[in-house]
């Protein structure tokens, strides 16, 4: 059976991370009122994997018999001065996650929640791959400068991301 603690902060994260999801959704919403369809489909993409990080997250709080208790979420920008900044903002925002990812390690440490600390590995790694995809995204729009066609270039790009099938359940 999970701690009180540690069942709290699992539920906070969930709450980051539909956060995250909702984040994103408004980015997708703002890329597509930006004739910029690639992007948009992109942090759709997005939206959905981080709706599967928090079922990950609940699933875990299940099996351990903690209480999942859901939070109301923040409500996301609307607008972004330009889509560098949106990216920008995605970067920094997927900083946050990684820190607060780690806090929850540290705590689990702390408590011996040893099925804590297996389940928050995965989000460790998995952190490094979406701050390492936002910065690339972030160094490419710097270079790009503003040069439409470059912009139209990338938007192409990153409107070939696919779904990265059964991510959910490694
Ligand atoms: Fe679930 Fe993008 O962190």
């Amino acid at each position: 059976m999970i701690g009180k603690t540690m069942e709290k902060a699992l539920n906070e994260q969930i709450r980051e991370e539909l956060g995250s999801a909702y984040l994103y959704l408004a980015m997708a919403a703002y890329f597509h009122d930006q004739n910029l369809p690639g992007m948009a489909r992109w942090m759709e993409i997005q939206v959905e994997e981080e709706f599967q990080h928090a079922l990950r997250i609940f699933r875990h709080l299940v099996e351990r018999g903690g209480r999942v208790k859901l939070e109301a979420l923040p409500e996301p920008k609307f607008e972004w001065p330009s889509p560098a900044e949106a990216w920008k903002a995605a970067y920094e925002h997927e900083r946050y996650i990684s820190s607060r990812i780690h806090k929850l390690m540290e705590l689990a440490r702390q408590e011996r929640d040893y099925p804590a600390e297996v389940m928050l590995q995965w989000f460790v790694s998995e952190q490094v791959e979406e701050e390492d995809q936002t910065r690339r995204i972030v160094e490419m729009l710097e270079r790009i400068g503003e040069s439409g066609r470059g912009l139209l270039w990338l938007d192409k790009e990153l409107g070939k991301r696919g779904r990265e099938e059964g991510k959910e359940e490694e």
